[in-house]
Order: structure tokens, then C-alpha cells, then sequence
């Protein structure tokens, strides 16, 4: 409750409406003369569980926006936060520093591979990846190569909204509204296997290789003195959930080595856990330069976003004059550096880094048990992180036309997910997907629930194309 009230009998959904202007959302479906529906107001989470404001529970099936690795209601994280306000509410990290920011960056410096030993903290993700970008120009700047400054990043990949990190990100209804971005950002092939060129579409192997070589191509395209950085996720999220094929970061790796470009593992959502590890980077054996990382480092209790560099690229910073240029007001606030750390020990004591390897190969065989229906082309994904790919034709793997796609996606099934008392993802940035990706605390009980909500909705999917 606040001290102000809304106009007398005006409802939470009215006021939205009227007042509140959601995030990539068509505003059209809750006008009068629009489809008139209403806002779907959630008032409380518990557990993995999510409350609307009629009192309806549904699964959190996307982690609120895979941010809630732990859940939520979680005391400890509320009286974290209120702890670290009393005591101190408030400092920049402009040349002071204070106790909590320094704990989390040496805490993530531990977990972090490799020598990435230096956490810049942000409020969120696409801070993060502006900042690897702007890093990695300077760094270049300073060591002697100034015409390294463009990058490489996937095609469909979603890397944030500020104009950098929206020039990195590759999908083309995102980008054409704000277009001139920042020039320089170059898009290569991304790793969807069951859309993968046909000669390699049974061969996951050769498949990595081929698309590990268009970085190395589009790298000699544009000229390696002026390429500076490779910006890939760790499984991709936009397009519904791409793992790397075997040894593609192998392959990266030794191509971002050869060319002297940095390779940046963007795991806004595949770190905490999502995938197993701390780090995803560590669940697919290859050592980044740049790590950005946000949403589950506090479970969503609080922003928070960091990238963390190696100590190489902290090198030029270390002596004289130079500083990085760079920084944003609520960067490692101190109330949510302290909720991370209180998240951070919530998942050692409760092991669900170890919980999340152990359960994935459960969740994903139930999902698996989905490939039997008529529209459900492919089931991928990693840890706890899935994308289920709807066709119209399972066999020439034929996906919807536009107005197809509208008609499932958002004539149906968004609607009938959240009906049917599941709170998930139906996304066509890519081709038609419904994606998965609940807080780390469910196990095979709750997979169950997901499976026969989903089920019931997608078995009756085909009735309204
Ligand atoms: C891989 C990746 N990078 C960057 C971002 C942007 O993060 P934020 O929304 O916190 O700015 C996202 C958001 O979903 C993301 O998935």
C-alpha cells in the first residue's frame, strides 16, 4: 500500500491503461477501442508461484523474466535490503567505494574462469553489454590499435535496448524504429540446429564449425585490424533457446585468439544457475574476456547488472592518468549488492547450482514428451532454459506466415497459457516459440504441472490457426 489512491472506481487495470506504459507491449489489446482487454495485473509471488489481482495462482514458468532464480517471498532478501537502507542507503562508486560492492565483486571474481578478475557493476544487462562494448574501443584505444572498434554479434540475438547494445542485438523489429544505431555491428549465422543448413542438420559437430567459421569470415570481411569484439550468449535466447553445438566456443575461441578479438559471453540470462553453473561459460568449457551478467545475481529482489573483464584488459587502467570514462548513478547499489550476496548464499546453501545439473535431463525428457503433438516441431534448450518450436508442418519443418503466427501466438496461445495458470513466454522474434525457464527451486513435481498446463493448451492449439 502507498499514501496515494487511485480515482474512486478506477482499478488497477484502468489506471494502467490510462497511465503506465508497459515494455515492448502493444498498448491497442487494453484500449476501449482497441481489443478492450484487461492489464493482467500480478500483486504477489510465493515460492514459484505467481498471484494476479482476482486471487488466480499460476506458475511462474519464465522466472518472472528469468530473473527469479530462487524464487519468490524470500524473507531473507527483503530483510537484506532493508538491513543494507538503514545502514546505508546510498554511495556511487565514482572514485569512493563501499562494503557490499566491494564483497560482490570479489565474490563474482572467484566464480568468474580464468583471470576475469574485475567486476564493473551496472543496474542491468544492456548496461552491461554497452560497457563490454565501450571497454573493449578503449582498450584497443590504449593499447596501440584505435581502428579496432566494431563487433560481431548473432543474428536474432537480443543484447539490450541503449543504441550500442541495440546495434549488437540482431533482431530487425527491435533495431528498424531507432535506426541510424551505432555503426560497426556486424550479424553472423546464429547456432539453430533444426534450422541449420540441410547438409548439416544431423551433424552437430560439423554444424558448430560451420557456424564458429562465419565469425572467423566475417571477421576477414570486415578486416581484423578494425573488428574489436564477438558478443554471443551462451545458449541464445532469442529464436527460442540455441545451445552451442559441440565444440563451437571451442572454435570461437581459437578464432577470436587468432584475429586478437575479444570474446565477450553475454549471460545476462545464463548465469546463476539458469544453466548449472555460476557462469554458463563454465558449463560449456571455454574462457571468455568479457563476462556481462544482470538478472539473477539478486533473484530480481533488486537491479543489478556487472561486466567483468580480465585482468589484461585492466591493465592500461592500472597506471598514469587514464581512467575508463564511464559509469551510471545506481551502478553496484549498495541495497542490491547486498541482495545479491544474500542470493548468492541462498544457492550454496541450498546447492542449486548442483539442483539444476541434476534435475535439466528430468525437465527436459518431460518436455520432450510434447514431440508428439501436431505443432510441436523442437524441443532445445539447456539447464533450466527451453524453447519449444511450433510448426505447421512437422515433417517439411514449414513454419507460419505472419498472419498465422498472429493468430497463435497472440490470438491464442499467450491467452490461453496464462488461462490455463501458466506464466510463460510465446515469442515469434524468431520463428513461433514458447519458452520455459522456471525460478531453480522447482523440481520434477512442479516440471509436471508445466507439462500438463502446456500440453492441454498446445493439444488444442491446431483449432485456432
Ligand atoms: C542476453 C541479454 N543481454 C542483455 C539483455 C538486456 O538486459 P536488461 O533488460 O537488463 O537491460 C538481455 C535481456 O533480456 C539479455 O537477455
Amino acid at each position: 500500500m502507498t499514501g496515494h489512491l487511485l480515482p474512486s472506481g478506477s482499478t488497477y487495470s484502468d489506471a494502467a491503461r490510462d497511465h503506465l506504459w508497459m515494455h515492448f507491449t502493444r498498448h491497442s489489446v487494453f484500449e476501449p477501442d482497441g481489443l478492450n482487454q484487461p492489464v493482467p495485473i500480478i500483486t504477489r509471488g510465493q515460492g514459484h508461484l505467481i498471484y494476479d489481482d482476482h486471487g488466480r495462482e499460476y506458475i511462474d514458468g519464465l522466472s518472472g523474466l528469468f530473473v527469479v532464480q530462487v524464487g519468490h517471498g524470500r524473507e531473507e532478501l527483503a530483510e537484506a535490503a532493508a538491513k543494507q537502507a538503514r545502514e546505508l542507503a546510498f554511495m556511487p562508486l565514482w572514485s569512493y567505494a563501499h562494503p557490499r560492492a566491494i564483497e560482490l565483486a570479489d565474490r563474482l571474481a572467484e566464480g568468474a574462469p580464468g583471470d576475469l578478475n574485475r567486476v564493473f557493476f551496472t543496474t542491468g544487462g544492456g548496461e552491461a553489454v554497452e560497457s563490454a562494448w565501450k571497454l573493449a574501443k578503449q582498450y584497443f584505444k590504449l593499447t596501440g590499435r584505435p581502428g579496432k572498434h566494431k563487433v560481431i554479434s548473432r543474428s536474432i540475438a537480443y543484447h539490450g535496448t541503449p543504441q550500442g547494445a541495440l546495434a549488437i542485438t540482431g533482431i530487425p523489429g527491435a533495431r528498424i524504429p531507432f535506426e541510424p544505431l551505432v555503426p560497426g555491428a556486424h550479424k553472423v549465422p546464429n547456432t539453430n540446429q533444426y534450422r541449420a543448413p540441410e547438409h548439416l542438420r544431423d551433424n552437430p559437430e560439423a554444424f558448430g564449425r560451420w557456424a564458429a567459421d562465419r565469425i572467423a569470415e566475417a571477421i576477414e570481411f570486415e578486416g581484423a585490424d578494425s573488428v574489436a569484439a564477438v558478443f554471443l550468449e551462451p545458449v541464445q535466447n532469442s529464436g527460442g533457446c540455441f545451445p552451442p553445438p559441440p565444440g563451437y566456443f571451442q572454435r570461437v575461441r581459437e578464432i577470436c585468439d587468432e584475429y586478437d578479438v575479444l570474446l565477450v559471453s553475454d549471460e545476462v540470462i545464463c548465469a546463476f544457475g539458469r544453466i548449472g553453473s555460476m557462469f554458463a561459460c563454465d558449463d560449456f568449457g571455454y574462457v571468455p574476456d568479457i563476462i556481462t551478467c544482470a538478472k539473477g545475481m539478486t533473484s530480481g529482489y533488486s537491479p543489478i547488472g556487472a561486466m567483468i573483464a580480465s585482468d589484461r584488459l585492466f591493465e592500461p587502467f592500472r597506471t598514469g592518468m587514464t581512467s575508463y570514462p564511464h559509469g551510471y548513478t545506481f551502478g553496484g547499489h549498495p541495497v542490491s549488492a547486498a541482495v545479491a550476496m544474500a542470493n548468492l548464499d541462498i544457492f550454496e546453501r541450498e546447492g542449486l547450482y548442483q539442483r539444476v545439473k541434476d534435475n535439466a535431463p528430468i525437465f527436459r525428457s518431460k518436455l520432450e514428451g510434447l514431440l508428439d503433438l501436431p505443432l510441436v516441431g523442437d524441443v532445445r534448450g539447456e539447464g533450466y532454459f527451453y524453447g519449444i518450436e511450433l510448426v505447421k508442418d512437422k515433417t517439411t519443418r514449414e513454419t507460419f506466415n505472419d498472419a498465422e503466427a498472429e493468430r497463435l501466438l497472440r490470438g491464442y496461445l499467450s491467452k490461453a497459457l496464462f488461462e490455463a495458470g501458466l506464466y510463460c513466454r510465446a515469442d515469434d522474434r524468431g520463428d513461433p516459440v514458447v519458452q520455459l525457464a522456471p525460478p531453480l527451486t522447482c523440481g520434477p513435481a512442479e516440471f509436471d504441472e508445466i507439462y500438463s498446463r502446456l500440453r492441454s493448451v498446445l493439444a488444442d492449439a491446431p483449432n485456432h490457426l
